[in-house]
């Protein structure tokens, strides 16, 4: 297959029209932001660890019985996947409150949720991804309500996989963000990254934060906190 034009660049990645109309290629970026691009940085080796990452986690969630939009990895830094369009919708699922659950509701950062508590963010930069509801979503046609449903529930299984995943290399998965796209067949599928970017993960016996909250917080070691991440997944 053949890289063709480039299509749009995010934050973290960009993505590649291929010659295949079913297959895009994304490319992964060191480049990283935090409050809503307020704080612009790079993380070295992020793109190349977070590939790896998701092209190693993918195909076990696609196993595990969730659809992914993933097909192979093609380079340190790329990956094909099917073509979808992104629903507008970022799914956050928190086991443990950390981050803007604690800022905006007073919860203290660590206390532990009896049931995964999941969330909708309306992906758009201008509002600032603010937090919507199932009825505002269904409002919007960012989804329907059959869409929601199902995303819930694929979610909620995603949960069950990662925790355990996680759990069995000493991590504590604190929470994640994913994304989800309609295939050009009507499917819908996980699509995105999972990655130290897009999860709180906390090492479950010294608490140790392990992910991109040491850039947003400055707490240092950023790339050996990603690098430790991908040795745990890795084994
Ligand atoms: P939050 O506590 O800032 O709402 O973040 C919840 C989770 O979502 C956390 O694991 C980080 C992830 N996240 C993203 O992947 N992208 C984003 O733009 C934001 C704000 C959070
Ligand atoms: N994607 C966020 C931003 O807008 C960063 C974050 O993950 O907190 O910069």
């Amino acid at each position: 297959m053949q890289k063709l034009e480039q299509l749009y660049e995010g934050k973290a990645k960009k993505v590649f029209k291929t010659d295949n109309p079913d297959e895009f290629i994304i490319e992964y970026k060191d480049d990283a932001t935090a409050g809503d691009g307020a704080k612009k940085g790079t993380i070295a080796g992020k793109g190349v660890i977070n590939n790896e990452m998701t092209s190693i986690l993918f195909p076990m969630i696609e196993k595990a019985g969730i659809p992914t939009h993933f097909i192979e990895k093609l380079s340190p830094t790329e990956q094909l996947v099917k073509v979808v369009t992104i629903l507008p919708l970022e799914v956050i699922v928190r086991n443990t409150a950390a981050g803007s659950i604690s800022q905006r509701l007073g919860i203290p950062e660590g206390t532990k949720f009896d049931e995964p508590t999941l969330e909708f963010s309306y992906k758009n930069d201008d509002y600032h991804d603010p937090l919507i509801n199932d009825d505002h979503a269904v409002a919007m046609k960012l989804a329907t309500r059959e869409e929601i449903a199902q995303v819930r529930d694929m979610t909620m299984k995603l949960n069950e996989f990662l925790k355990d995943f996680f759990a069995q290399r000493g991590v504590d998965l604190i929470d994640f963000k994913v994304e989800y796209g309609k295939d050009n067949y009507g499917n819908i599928i996980l699509a995105d990254e999972i990655s130290p970017d897009t999860c709180r993960f906390w090492d479950i016996e010294t608490g140790e934060k392990l992910d991109k909250d040491r850039f947003r917080r400055d707490l240092g070691n950023i790339e050996e906190a990603y690098q430790e991440m991908l040795k745990r997944v890795e084994n």
